[in-house]
C-alpha cells in the first residue's frame, strides 16, 4: 500500500470512529462501537496497524507515527464517551449497578462508653492530684487477699467466689500456696503493687477490670470495672474521705451530690463504710471506703505510728449507668451497635 493510501484510510477512520462514539447515546450502542474500532482482535485500529507492514520501508516511520495519533485520537473519544454515559460501558460493566443510589457509608468506630467513663473519672480524680497506677489482672493471693489483711478463712477466698487459674501444679485446692494465681476480684490490689514501691505520701487511683463468678442479670456481670483511690500521709481523717468522694461525685453526677457512709466492714480497713449518694432522691450505693487498716500498712512495710490514709473501690458500670440513664449492664457487654452508638 502506497504512504499516501494508508494515511487516508487513517483519515477517514479516525473521522469515522470519533463521530460515531461522540453521538453514542447507551451502554450497548458503546460497547458495539468500542469493540469495532479498538477492540483487541477485530477492532478497525487493529486491521489498520497490519496493513502497515506493506507500506514501503522508507516511508514506515511517517506511517506509524501517523498511526499513533490516530489510535490516541480514538482512544481519547473512547474514554469521552465512557465518561459522559457515567463511567459505564466495556465489557465489564456491572448491568446491576444503579449509580442513582446513594452510597454505603463506611461506620467510623467510636470510643466504648465504659472506656469514656473511665478517662471522664481519670480526669476529675487528676484534678484533685490523684495519679493512675494499673496493676496486673492476673494476680496472686498475696496481692489480692493476704497483704489486704484478708484471712485465708474469709468466704471472699473461698474458690466458688472467685475465678483461680488451675494449672498442673495449683489445682484449686493449692489456691492459697504460693505460685497460685487468680483473675482479681478488686483492685485494690493495685494500693498494695503501689504502696510496695514507694514512700508515703501517696495519692493514686486505679481503673480497671475486675472478675467474679457471678450470673449475669440486670446489675452483675462476670467481668466489671472498679475505681480504686488510695491516699497516704500523715494526719489523714474520714473528713478528708468524705470530701473527696463529695467533690468527685459532684463533678461526675452533677449538682450538689449528697453523700452519706453507712457503717460496714471490710478487712483492709478500720473503720469501713459503705459510701451512697443521693440521687434523684435516692440514696445509691456506689461503693466501699474507710481509713487503711494498720494490718495493710504492716504488710508493705509502713509504720502505722507514723501514716494514716483512706482507700475507696467504687463500682464503674454504676456510675456510669446513673449518669446515663442504662438499666442493665448487659447491655454495655452485649456488642449491640444500636446500643453503643448513642454513646
Ligand atoms: N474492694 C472492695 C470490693 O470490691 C471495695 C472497697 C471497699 C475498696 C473499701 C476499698 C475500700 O478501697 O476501702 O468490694
Amino acid at each position: 500500500m502506497s504512504l499516501q493510501n494508508f494515511l487516508s484510510a487513517l483519515d477517514s477512520l479516525k473521522s469515522e470512529a470519533i463521530s460515531t462514539l461522540d453521538s453514542v447515546k447507551d451502554a450497548d450502542a458503546f460497547e458495539a462501537a468500542r469493540v469495532k474500532y479498538v477492540g483487541q482482535k477485530k477492532g478497525a485500529l487493529r486491521d489498520i496497524q497490519k496493513q502497515m507492514g506493506s507500506v514501503a520501508a522508507e516511508d514506515r516511520k511517517s506511517a506509524g507515527m501517523r498511526l499513533n495519533e490516530v489510535k490516541q485520537a480514538i482512544e481519547a473519544a473512547v474514554n469521552d464517551a465512557q465518561n459522559r454515559l457515567g463511567g459505564g460501558g466495556g465489557s465489564d460493566s456491572d448491568p446491576t449497578f444503579d449509580p442513582t443510589l446513594p452510597g454505603v457509608r463506611p461506620n467510623i468506630g467510636h470510643v466504648h462508653p465504659i472506656t469514656q467513663t473511665i478517662s471522664h473519672l481519670t480526669e476529675i480524680m487528676g484534678r484533685m492530684g490523684f495519679e493512675a497506677a494499673e496493676g496486673p489482672e492476673v494476680e496472686d493471693p498475696w496481692h489480692n487477699f493476704v497483704a489486704l489483711n484478708i484471712p485465708e478463712d474469709h468466704p471472699a477466698r473461698d474458690p466458688l467466689d472467685n475465678f483461680y487459674l488451675a494449672t498442673a501444679q495449683t489445682g484449686d485446692e493449692r489456691r492459697n500456696e504460693e505460685g497460685s494465681r487468680l483473675l482479681r476480684s478488686q483492685t485494690s490490689t493495685v494500693q498494695i503493687r503501689v504502696m510496695e514501691n514507694r514512700q508515703p505520701p501517696i495519692r493514686v487511683i486505679s481503673l480497671g477490670r475486675v472478675y467474679r463468678p457471678d450470673d449475669p442479670d440486670a446489675t452483675h456481670f462476670p467481668m466489671f470495672h472498679q475505681m480504686e483511690g488510695l491516699l497516704v500521709d500523715t494526719h489523714v481523717t474520714m473528713a478528708n474521705l468524705k470530701t473527696v468522694l463529695r467533690v468527685f461525685a459532684t463533678n461526675y453526677l452533677g449538682g450538689d451530690v449528697e453523700i452519706r457512709f453507712r457503717p460496714s466492714f471490710f478487712p483492709f480497713t478500720e473503720p469501713s463504710v459503705e459510701v451512697d449518694f443521693l440521687w434523684d432522691g435516692q440514696w445509691i450505693e456506689f461503693g466501699g471506703a474507710g481509713m487503711v487498716d494498720p494490718n495493710v500498712f504492716r504488710a508493705v512495710g509502713y509504720d502505722p505510728e507514723e501514716v494514716s490514709g483512706f482507700a475507696f473501690g467504687l463500682g464503674v458500670e454504676r456510675l456510669c449507668m446513673r449518669r446515663h440513664g442504662i438499666k442493665d449492664i448487659r447491655d454495655l457487654y452485649s456488642g449491640d451497635m444500636r446500643f453503643l452508638s448513642q454513646f
